[in-house]
């Protein structure tokens, strides 16, 4: 990604035009596709798209190779095991290992192997000293558990020859239907098929086999043209194993939506990719790469990649996860089917067919079952972890750019937030606070007093993150590269020399962060007395991580690159990332002896699992409405797919946003899990106070908004931690069972809470068009104005100052509505609680509290309450297990109180009442609280407000009204 480009003579022509016409046009930057593989450009991509051609094109007609070894086949505690041949010509069979097996949680895994590379009996080219079997330890990175074997999976006792099958899952109401030949699987629910693979006949395990030097105009030369070597961009990839992909066919018989695979700057429904008006030319692809100035609307990769599909219809969400980490390709194409010919479109049925391949290592797959989205959820975070529980902090807003130039510049800036009183937690330091990119020295010119600079953000307990990248400057006397050279920790060439490459420092090396010995040693440069002059507020950003390489292939490292224990780049791509991030983790675990905290780290690229340990953002967008729109189902997409903590940077990374644009940015922004302003460096300066006023106070108000409403975010960054729920929710996920919302990407619910936003990504927009699934009413945030009416879109105003936000009846939000300077500021404000109920006059609601930063909560040092609202009384009540720091934690937040609740919508004989009943852990309240009702025009609810009942956030209590 580098700073800035040469200008080609078309832009110079453009140039010129727009002084010409002396008019003010900002031309849409966008990405280089020569310097990025079409699938006909990758090898494997290619073969194994005309490989499903050529089965599509014979029909009936195709034989498939593969069988299953009737003979092979044995079945124990909840494994199936056996041998799927694949016959190559009457002479040449080969024997490809398969298991499935059905798990304790109710998924099922596929896994298919190879026996002669798993044998290392083959031959590798060039004199390669590469591992020979086919990558088997992704899961080592990626998996923490859910794999138990299932104990009650059983053979179905009625058979059917040709057939085995399986009943899994829970009270056996799974079955898996293997077919022997040719080999396929058809997963089925409840006797109906939800899942098959190979249904099309496009499995294709790429096996071993000898290079044959073919004469010079032998059709098989040219066939053979990608399997032995491969150039792209004037880099040959030399393959030392030769050409080894694992492709399969997915489909989802009934299902017209698929969603995941992130990350693509794409609609969250994912598109068909074999042309036609509307859909792609091209498979998704998933290549964690710097893709500069990417574009949107395009199944192009982008920095990270998470192989989990899930396939919706009407109240059944299926899924499947593509375990991986080599380059991967994904098509997909819908089909139609008509039950009744005669009545062509009647009760027509859409499959959605996938087509998944991948360059190296095995054919592992999982399969969920749902049937919610939310089981959904469950069951891939059990395999993969779910999200970290983060600092409370990092829900703030994080101030950042490339770059703040000086410390003095960092303390102003943190000045001026407070002079404007615009709440911020974090603020930013990019690559130039470095000497010289010298990752872990600060420049001794621009910051000279770092620990000033950390301090007085502590001041207002605020804190900074830094960037580290993994390139490492070549730099005779820079410690960390010759710790780095003489220890062997950095990625080899295929030649065995220590790898080098280009990057922001000029020539550099790359830490192998898959060598354990290398983690730790990274792990160990974070420590207080090793990272001079950091103090207890800072935390890392992890950037560059894909790697990028400004010289490699694709912006990349070659693919014949040597990691750890002898496994080539091309197998581990997309977890390079995921590597890096858990050492740094580790290392930010505990900085100093007996000081263990939650890290914050926030990382480019990533792959399944990295929720467990990041945060992460949508890479360099641009300045414009397109990439404030794409933002929406970028992020949303991301949540349903087990990494909710993400965001884009709010402005557009490029470019310089116009002052209504970066207003409603950040009116989107506040709906980012991970909400961080951010700017390259030609950018002009955009600090939210320089903006000027109506827009800067604006822009206030929304943080603020944010800032109110953090409670409810900690909540439900809570549940994602605990049951993988996204921490903002597509329609389809929260209203299953409507179809008209399956394919909304641009509104979003937080958490439980009820909440939906709809933010404005149109320049000039005075209202927006919020889609309603249910008939409960939905009462706008600021005023209660109430949209009701199931099925429809309602229009509400959204001129420049006003957020879209509806809340839906029937919930109870947690607020803290005490304006400070940070979210740690807030630590120990009342809470207000906003009842909104719903059409019975009842509502229900959670809140998660603990000390934010510690890990004392596994513990039990925690709050976790339900308020419910029903026959005209407010309780809460405990929720879950508690455990020895329970009773400290409770004690530190006894003088936590609720000052407010706000009743929405409350019954009209309420105007009489003028004080209510306080009950708190089993004792009357001496005094009554004052409740105020408030009628409102027509077309408003009415509200109530109680003030001061003032009832311990800890305690149990009922309010009766
Ligand atoms: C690329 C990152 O995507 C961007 O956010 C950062 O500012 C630059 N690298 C410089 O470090």
């Amino acid at each position: 990604m580098p700073k800035s480009r040469p200008a080609s003579p078309r832009w110079a022509l453009l140039l010129s035009f727009v002084v010409l016409f002396g008019c003010f046009i900002i031309p849409a930057v966008t990405v280089e596709h020569a310097n990025f593989k079409k699938c006909h450009q990758s090898g494997f991509c290619k073969r194994n798209r005309a490989y499903a051609d050529e089965v599509s094109a014979q029909g009936y007609s195709w034989n498939s190779p593969y069988e299953l070894d009737a003979a092979s086949i044995r079945f124990k505690d909840g494994q199936l095991q056996g041998t799927v041949v694949k016959t190559v010509s009457a002479n040449e069979k080969v024997k490809l290992p398969l298991t499935i097996s059905f798990l304790e949680s109710g998924a099922a895994r596929v896994t298919v192997d190879e026996e002669k590379r798993l044998k290392g009996d083959i031959e590798l080219r060039h004199g390669s000293k590469v591992r020979k079997e086919r990558y088997n330890e992704v899961e080592k990175w990626v998996l923490v558990g859910g794999l138990e074997l299932s104990k009650s999976a059983t053979l179905n006792p009625e058979t059917e020859s040709g057939l085995t099958k399986v009943l899994y899952g829970p009270e056996n109401k799974f079955q898996a239907i293997i077919r022997h030949a040719p080999f396929d699987v058809q997963f089925q629910r409840d006797g109906q098929t939800h899942v098959q693979f190979n249904n099309k006949g496009y499995l294709n395990v790429e096996h071993w086999r000898p290079k044959v030097d073919h004469p010079e105009g032998d059709g098989e030369k040219e066939k053979e043209e990608t399997w032995w070597e491969e150039t792209f961009g004037g880099n040959t990839d030399s393959k030392p194993r030769g050409p080894e992909s694992v492709g399969l066919d997915i489909s989802f018989p009934g299902y017209s939506h698929v969603f995941g695979i992130p990350e693509h700057a794409d609609s969250m429904s994912l598109k068909e990719t074999r042309g036609g008006s509307g859909n792609h030319e091209e498979p998704y692809r998933m290549y964690n790469a710097d893709v500069f100035e990417y574009e949107t609307n395009s199944p192009m990769t982008l920095y990270g990649s998470i192989p989990f599909m899930q396939a919706h219809r009407k109240d059944s969400t299926v899924g499947v996860f593509w375990l991986n980490s080599a380059e991967t390709w994904v098509d997909i194409v819908k089909t139609k089917s008509y039950p009744n010919p005669l009545a062509l479109g009647v009760g027509a049925k859409t499959t959605t067919q996938t087509h998944w391949f991948s360059e190296s290592g095995r054919l592992d797959v999982f399969v969920f079952f749902g049937p919610s989205p939310q089981e959904i959820s469950k069951a891939y975070g059990e395999l993969t972890g779910y999200s970290q529980l983060p600092q409370q902090f990092s829900l703030g807003y994080h101030q950042c750019r490339w770059n703040y130039v000086t410390d003095e510049d960092v303390r102003e800036v943190d000045r001026k937030f407070d002079k404007y009183k615009i709440p911020y937690d974090v603020i930013w330091l990019d690559i130039e606070y470095t000497d010289g990119k010298k990752y872990f020295t600060w420049d001794p010119l621009t910051f000279p007093d770092p620990r000033g600079m950390q301090e007085q953000l502590d001041e207002s307990e605020r804190k900074l993150v830094i960037i580290i990248d993994p390139h490492i400057k070549v730099e005779s006397g820079y410690p960390v590269v010759e710790e780095l050279k003489s220890n062997g920790y950095a990625t080899k060439s295929k030649d065995d020399n220590i790898y080098e490459g280009w990057c922001w420092p000029g020539s550099s090396h790359w830490v192998d962060c898959l060598n354990p010995e290398a983690a730790k040693w990274w792990a160990g440069l974070f420590p207080y007395d090793k990272f001079k002059d950091t103090l207890h507020n800072t935390f890392i950003w992890n950037d560059m991580n894909e790697p990028s390489v400004f010289n490699g292939p694709e912006t990349t490292m070659p693919k014949d690159n040597v990691h750890h224990d002898n496994w080539e780049h091309r197998d581990i791509h997309n977890i390079n990332g995921i590597a890096l991030v858990n050492a740094t983790y580790n290392g930010l675990l505990e900085r100093k002896k007996g000081e263990i905290r939650r890290p914050f780290v926030l990382t480019r690229s990533y792959y399944a699992g990295a929720q467990r340990m990041s945060a992460t953002w949508t890479g360099d967008n641009q300045a414009s409405w397109e990439y404030l729109a794409i933002s929406l189902p970028m992020v949303l997409n991301n949540g349903i797919s087990g990494f909710p903590f993400i965001g884009a940077d709010v402005g557009g990374f490029f470019g310089d946003p116009s002052k209504e644009l970066l207003t409603r940015w950040y009116q989107a922004g506040i709906w980012y899990p991970f909400f961080r302003g951010h700017a390259h460096i030609d950018t002009r300066r955009r600090e939210p106070y320089l903006i000027g006023d109506p827009y800067t106070a604006i822009i206030a108000q929304a943080i603020r908004l944010r800032y109110q409403l953090l409670p409810a975010w900690y909540t439900a960054f809570h549940e994602a931690s605990v049951n993988g729920t996204p921490v903002v929710r597509p329609q389809f996920y929260v209203h299953p069972a409507d179809e008209s919302g399956f394919d909304i990407d641009d509104q979003l619910y937080l958490g439980s809470t009820g909440l939906l936003a709809k933010p404005v990504v149109s320049e000039g927009a005075t209202s927006v068009d919020i889609y309603i699934a249910d008939d409960e009413k939905y009462f706008d945030y600021f005023d209660y104005t109430i949209y009701q009416g199931a099925g429809k879109r309602h229009t509400v105003p959204a001129p420049l100052e006003k957020i879209p936000l509806l809340m839906q009846g029937g919930h109870i939000i947690p607020r803290k509505d005490r304006p400070r300077r940070s979210s740690g500021l807030m630590k120990w404000d009342p809470y207000t609680l906003v009842v909104a109920l719903d059409k019975n006059g009842k509502a229900d609601g959670t809140i998660y509290i603990d000390d934010g930063e510690t890990f004392d909560y596994e513990s039990g040092a925690y709050i976790h309450r339900r308020f419910s609202f029903q026959d005209s009384t407010l309780s809460s009540e405990d929720v879950g297990t508690k455990g020895p720091k329970t009773a400290k934690f409770l004690k530190s937040m006894e003088g936590v109180r609720i000052e407010k609740v706000v009743i929405v919508d409350p019954p009209k004989e309420w105007q009489e009442k003028s004080s209510v009943t306080v009950i708190e852990n089993g004792a009357k309240a001496a005094s009554t609280s004052p409740l105020e009702y408030f009628a409102q025009e027509r077309g408003k609810a009415p509200f109530a407000i109680l003030k001061d009942p003032n009832v311990g956030i800890g305690n149990t209590w009922s309010i009766e009204f």
